[in-house]
């Protein structure tokens, strides 16, 4: 009977050792390369959340779209089937949550400095603490940069665009923003917009540059034009019931990896898209130009219904705010 005893304990000890030791899985999925500015900050965060939980918590990231496309992430993560994402704004609209479509807006933020001024303010904020409904939390905003527009033939007047089909995110701004500009928009997946360029499935797209390179997408486009007509920027979300399932002392780790990892994405990201941009040049595949002042007014001129009409249906609350956070003078453009 004695050893009967001792045995269960012995068993119940090894089982509990086991258990102790079975790390936490957080899977961080993503659509880009991993030499990307987000595929390097979730990187960071593995590398961090690791080390600061001593092991406890193991991250595992699956870069390119390995395991879900756009709109399955999402879905995925509400289930529960990964834990982390970190999709762009655009991929919010579907979600339900249309505040977030207020990024695509064309001509609408003239720097990262001013993107940052909502974003890390409390504007931003109170858009992320909206996902809690749907089962996600936000945790922080990575940025990407300025999207350039690319196509087989220079794009420099908007009458350039006339009958183009141009690949978009899921985004009711992104399909006006195309239309005025006379194009006919195609929302498709990030994975898949690679060969429906070369196969000619479409014509064009806009991406920023670290996209276009490590994508590969400037090997089929012949013109890129540098416009910075609008921005790609990231939230990273988790579910929130594994979040807030989590041992508080985790949480705080996880947490404070996370604002690293944040303050390391923001400061790549800018180099990371001049950087792939000289090598877009350097490849001598696409020809690069900048629009001059003039031709950047007739794009804003073009495109100034988008922000009058797509932001009436997003909310004209959170427009104002932006606006006042930004010091964004809509009549200006
Ligand atoms: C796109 O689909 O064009 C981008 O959102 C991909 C990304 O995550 O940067």
């Amino acid at each position: 009977m004695k050893r009967l005893f001792m045995f269960a304990m012995t068993a119940a000890l090894a089982c509990g050792v086991a258990y102790a030791q079975q790390p936490i899985v957080i899977k961080f999925s993503h659509v880009v390369a991993e030499n990307t500015p987000k595929g390097k900050a979730a990187l960071k965060f593995k590398e961090l959340a690791e080390k600061m939980t001593g092991g406890k918590v193991k991250v595992e990231v699956y870069p390119n779209s390995q395991l879900y496309k756009d709109q399955e992430e999402v879905e995925a993560l509400q289930i529960g089937a990964v834990q982390m994402l970190a999709p762009s704004l655009a991929k919010f609209g579907p979600l339900g949550a249309k505040e977030f479509e207020v990024f695509d807006l064309p001509y609408l933020f003239d720097s990262a400095a001013d993107l940052h001024k909502v974003t890390q303010g409390p504007v931003g904020q109170s858009m992320l603490k909206k996902l809690e409904s749907r089962g996600i939390i936000g945790l922080a905003y990575w940025d990407n940069g300025f999207k350039v527009m690319s196509a087989n033939k220079p794009l420099k007047m908007p009458a350039d665009f006339k009958g183009l089909k141009m690949r978009i995110q899921s985004s009711k701004v992104l399909e006006q923003q195309m239309r005025d500009l006379g194009a006919i928009p195609q929302v498709m997946a990030f994975s898949e917009v690679y060969q429906a360029l070369q196969t000619g499935v479409v014509n064009g797209t806009e991406n920023p540059p670290s996209n276009l390179y490590t994508q590969k997408m400037y090997e089929v486009q012949k013109n890129v034009t540098v416009s910075d007509h609008g921005v790609i920027e990231y939230a990273v979300i988790v579910n929130k019931k594994f979040w807030e399932g989590l041992p508080a002392g985790i949480r705080t780790s996880l947490e404070a990896a996370m604002k690293e990892a944040t303050d390391y994405a923001n400061d790549i990201a800018k180099q990371e898209n001049v950087d792939a941009l000289e090598l877009v040049r350097k490849s001598g595949k696409s020809e690069i130009y900048v629009l001059t002042a003039d031709e950047k007014r007739a794009w804003k001129k073009a495109l100034i219904g988008v922000q009058r009409e797509q932001g009436a249906r997003i909310g004209k609350e959170t427009l104002d705010a932006i606006y006042k956070a930004t010091g964004f003078d809509p009549n200006k453009l």
